[in-house]
Parts: structure tokens; C-alpha cells; sequence
């Protein structure tokens, strides 16, 4: 089966899908997406997602090209015709076609909307969840906008691309006075040795995740202790868990630090049973 994408109005086969060369998304990196997880063929947190995409837009001044129902029957669209029932669907609004020139193009063009889809092998999931992953630590070096969640993600790219040649699946990134930021494409999270549940609050300094804000609200559910709070790569290391948080992960946990083990070396109770229940706190659009 081909797969197919949505480009712009239109369902083409994921192998012809094209924007044109003066897209800014390409040139400037002028644009922004989402990534929702798809489960049991639902898509997971929609609602939540598709808030943080009107709020980067509107961060932006791009205006959306079309409503959210209509949007919302593209993604469900997409994510049928590709027969996705455990993935991912991907969305991108980008500022649309104009010559090359930083200022805004007068009239505005119309914004470039592409949404793709596709499986994951959720057993690699939990397989991956069941051995933990290990993340290096990077000095964070994007710009100071990284709460708006655009296409600009060569810091990400390099920071990840380190993180793989040094055999580990995450970069953590590290402010200028040794806080964990986050992670290239997840949010950090730690468990001290009193059982409190640290992340970083959700300023300008990180990406405000929805599995994040979905899992606060389960935490508080379950009536363990949030902090709320930076805290520094010697805090992590010697921390009794860590774990990451991203719409492509769910709950994901650390198990290394650069060369330290984190805890016993192993996933943690708090990491393994929060990942257990995550879906359950979860809102499900079916697709
Ligand atoms: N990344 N921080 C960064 C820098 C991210 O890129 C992401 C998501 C997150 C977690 O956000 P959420 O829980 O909403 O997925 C945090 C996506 C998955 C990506 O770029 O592929």
C-alpha cells in the first residue's frame, strides 16, 4: 500500500508529496508543527495539541488555513488512509510560498499545510521502556523562544546526532548554569530519593509538552509529590529515577546519564507505573 500525505488541499501519494522551493518552512524555518501519537487507531490529546498549535501560530502571526473541524477530518483522514493504528501523525503550517526576503510578504501568502502519518511498532516501544534509554548532556544552545514549538530544530538536530554517536538515544540540554532544560525532542524529569516527581516549570526555557501536562495531572491523581522546579545534571545523576516525557515516547525511562548509571541502572517503579496509566488520563479522538 502507498502512503499518502495531505499537501495544501490536497491527498497525494507520500511519494509525490512537494512544497515549492521558496516554501519559507524550508528557507527560514518560518513555520511550526505538531506530532500526536495515534493508539488503538485514536489520536491521543488532540484537543491539547491543537491549543499549543494555535497558540505557536498566533506567536508567529500566521494565520491557520483552516478550521479545526476541518483539520481535524485531514488528520483523521490521513491517519485512516495510511491504515495507522499505533504511530504517529505529523502536522506543519508553515508561513507559504513567497520570494526570498526575511520581512513578512505583503499581502500575507497563503499559509503551507501538510499533514503525514505513520505506524510504529508499539512492542519497540515497550521493549525500548522495558531496558531504559540512556541521554548525554549538551549545552543548550537554541535561541530563547523555544516555547513555540517551530521547524527551526538544528540545535535538536546536532544535540541528537551527538547523543547517537555516543550510543545514547536523547541529548539533554544543559542552561548556562548547569539546569536541565530538556531533552532534543522530550521534556526531563527526574525522581529524587524522597519520591518527588521534578520537571522543569514550563517557561520560555523549554517546550510546555502535553504528555507533560497530561502526566502532572495524572501525578496529581495518583497523589504523588510534584516540584515543579529546575534541576542541575548532578541532581539527575544522583536522582533515584529519571525519565522523558514526548507524544513519541509516552513515558520513557533514563537509565543513564553520560557515564553514570541513574538509580539502580534500571527503569524505575515511578517511570514504569506512570507509563502504565498515562493513556488512562489521555483524551481519545477516533480516527
Ligand atoms: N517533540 N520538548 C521538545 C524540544 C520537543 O520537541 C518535544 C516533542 C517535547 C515533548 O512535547 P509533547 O509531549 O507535546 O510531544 C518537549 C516531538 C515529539 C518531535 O519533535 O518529534
Amino acid at each position: 500500500m502507498s502512503r499518502l500525505a495531505y499537501v495544501n488541499g490536497r491527498y497525494v501519494r507520500h511519494a509525490d508529496a512537494a512544497v515549492h522551493i521558496e516554501d519559507r518552512g524550508y528557507q527560514f524555518g518560518d513555520g511550526v508543527y505538531e506530532v500526536c501519537e495515534i493508539r488503538d487507531r485514536a489520536i491521543i490529546d488532540l484537543d491539547l495539541h491543537l491549543d499549543r498549535l494555535d497558540r505557536s501560530l498566533s506567536e508567529l502571526r500566521i494565520v491557520m488555513p483552516m478550521s479545526r473541524a476541518a483539520l481535524t477530518a485531514v488528520l483523521r483522514e490521513v491517519a485512516r488512509e495510511n491504515r495507522v493504528r499505533d504511530g504517529l501523525v505529523y502536522i506543519q503550517v508553515t508561513r507559504g510560498v513567497a520570494r526570498r526576503d526575511h520581512y513578512f510578504p505583503v499581502p500575507a501568502p497563503r499559509p503551507a499545510l501538510v499533514v503525514t502519518a505513520r505506524s510504529l511498532d508499539r512492542r519497540k516501544g515497550e521493549a525500548a521502556a522495558n531496558e531504559g534509554i540512556a541521554v548525554i548532556t549538551r549545552p543548550d544552545e537554541r535561541w530563547a523562544r523555544v516555547d513555540i514549538k517551530t521547524t527551526g530544530l538544528l540545535p535538536n538536530v546536532l544535540a541528537k546526532q551527538a547523543a547517537r554517536e555516543a550510543g545514547a538515544r536523547e541529548a539533554w540540554l544543559v542552561d548556562r548554569d548547569g539546569y536541565v532544560t530538556e531533552g532534543g525532542s522530550t521534556n526531563a524529569w527526574i525522581v529524587t530519593a524522597d519520591g518527588a516527581l521534578v520537571t522543569r516549570p514550563a517557561e520560555r526555557g523549554i517546550l510546555r509538552g502535553i504528555t507533560r501536562t497530561v502526566l502532572l495531572k495524572a501525578a496529581e491523581a495518583a497523589g504523588l509529590r510534584v516540584e515543579e522546579r529546575p534541576f542541575t545534571v548532578a541532581e539527575a545523576k544522583a536522582a533515584r529515577e529519571a525519565f522523558v516525557t514526548a507524544a513519541s515516547t509516552i513515558v520513557m525511562p533514563v537509565v543513564r546519564i553520560d557515564d553514570a548509571p541513574v538509580g539502580a541502572g534500571r527503569p524505575g517503579p515511578f517511570a514504569l507505573s506512570l507509563r502504565g496509566g498515562f493513556h488512562e488520563h489521555a483524551q481519545h479522538t477516533p480516527i
